[in-house]
């Protein structure tokens, strides 16, 4: 194992199995970038408080600096047998930079480090994400578009209920993935990341001296916009035991995660023969290994499964931060895997949606044969019927009266005479009621709804 952190205190070495259960560095590797940012936050506080030379804080300035160039690039990689990033990272500073790394940990804490890496990954995470759903809205909207006109049975309780138009259907979605980068940007915003908890109870630097020099830090570093403010602790013991802000994204992944599994449930019910009302991008699908005619809808069946990772993701930080005793705990280092593997998923899920979406194409001639179902437009008899005078309440029996008749004698009500329409109401004639088992006119006589 390498260098570890800490060791004077104890005579015996670390117990390897329990060494390789406790290490987190495969997991917490991809935090690196954040830790250097950490870092180079703290020797300028360090230096501020003439707790370190100018030579020292040039030489660990430089140090960081260029690895936090070759972990921009993807360049560094991660030495297995450290304990974790943080560890890792001073190993890899002490190789360039040598003795003055000694006071690198100078008023500070891994409780803090992490503390600090963790919510800075979630805000840049949650930023990125808050933009890949704009764009897969981008998609959703391209799509409605290229089908503007086009209107497709809509459903309640999967059964046949009024017709509606795709567009709408879409921007149905849309409407749920609005609020998902809007609940993200919440998020973003309210985050507050600081430096200066130690391991729970703050650090002997003046808090002035926190806030003057992070902010030249972060003015070098180029993160000026105010989302990346950094403060020192109101509340030290809190920064370091808190992993709301983890429950609360993977809350807001799970949300997500939810409205993309009914969305891939409607698109896999609808290229079904069943429903044929769409045709999948081949690219998007798998065939079968046995039968040859498959096309099987996998990349929406896995998104859709995917909220159960999701859903767990959840539960497990939950669960884990219950009953936790104040300040942290060990217990915490846990957060990370679901973290992580939530994101990864949701990114997927993302950048796969934004590409699956306008592949898609849709199959008119199955559709309209659906839109023949007269009874979609059961309800519109009865509004028409309300124009004329009638109470909905007898509006509503007598067209029921009417679909009964029209499944008991097989007969479709376009079908019928203008006498037979008549037994149902004297409102009723056979234009009128033509006029109305139409599904054009269905959607054009809903005027609730806003349209921009
Ligand atoms: N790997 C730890 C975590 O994720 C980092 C903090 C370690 N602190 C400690 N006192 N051992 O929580």
């Amino acid at each position: 194992m390498a260098k570890k952190l800490w060791g004077g205190r104890f005579t015996a070495k670390m117990n390897p199995l329990f060494e390789k259960f406790s290490s987190s560095i495969e997991t917490d590797w991809r935090l690196a970038e954040c830790d250097l940012i950490g870092s180079y936050l703290h020797i300028y506080v360090l230096y501020g408080a003439k707790l370190i030379s100018k030579a020292e804080f040039l030489a660990l300035k430089k140090g960081i600096k260029s690895l936090l160039s070759d972990a921009q690039k993807g360049a560094l990689r991660p030495d297995p047998a450290c304990e974790d990033v943080h560890s890792c990272i001073q190993n890899m500073l002490e190789k360039k930079v040598g003795k003055a790394v000694e006071k690198l940990q100078t008023a500070r804490s891994r409780n803090d480090q992490v503390a600090f890496d963790t919510r800075f990954y979630c805000l840049e995470e949650s930023m990125g994400l808050h933009h890949a759903i704009f764009e897969l809205n981008k998609s959703l909207k391209a799509l409605a578009g290229r089908y503007a006109s086009l209107i497709i049975p809509g459903y309640t309780h999967l059964q046949h209920a009024q017709p509606v138009y795709f567009k709408d259907y879409l921007g149905a979605y849309e409407a749920m993935f609005v609020e998902d980068a809007a609940r993200l940007e919440c998020f973003a915003g309210r985050l507050e990341i600081t430096l200066g908890s130690g391991a729970l109870a703050g650090t002997p630097i003046p808090a002035l001296v926190y806030k003057t020099q992070i902010k030249k830090a972060l003015k070098e570093l180029g993160l000026v916009d105010p989302i990346y403010e950094v403060l020192p602790p109101k509340n030290s013991l809190v920064v370091v035991s808190d992993r709301d802000f983890v429950v609360e994204l993977l809350s807001i992944l799970a949300i997500f995660g939810m409205h993309v599994s009914r969305l891939c449930e409607d698109l896999i019910l609808w290229s079904s023969k069943e429903f044929d009302f769409i045709e999948l991008g081949d690219e998007f699908c798998t065939g079968s290994s046995l039968m040859p005619q498959k096309k099987n809808p996998d990349a929406l069946e896995l998104m859709r499964g995917a909220s159960g990772i999701l859903y767990g993701d959840l539960m497990s930080v939950l669960t884990t931060m219950k009953g936790l005793p104040l300040s942290y705990n060990r217990d915490m280092q846990w957060d990370k895997q679901p973290l992580f593997a939530s994101l990864d998923i949701v990114r997927f899920e993302t950048y796969i949606l934004t590409q699956l979406v306008p592949a898609i194409k849709m199959k008119k001639l199955s559709i309209d044969r659906q839109l023949e179902d007269e009874s979609l437009y059961a309800t519109d008899l009865a509004d028409y019927l309300v124009s004329k005078g009638e109470t909905f309440r007898s509006a509503h029996e007598s067209i029921g009266r009417l679909v009964r008749y029209s499944i008991s004698y097989n007969k479709a009500i376009k079908d019928m005479s203008d006498a037979e329409l008549k037994q149902f109401s004297r409102h009723f004639g056979k234009e009128e009621v033509l006029k109305r088992l139409d599904p054009k006119s269905s959607v054009y006589f809903k005027k609730s709804v806003v349209r921009k």
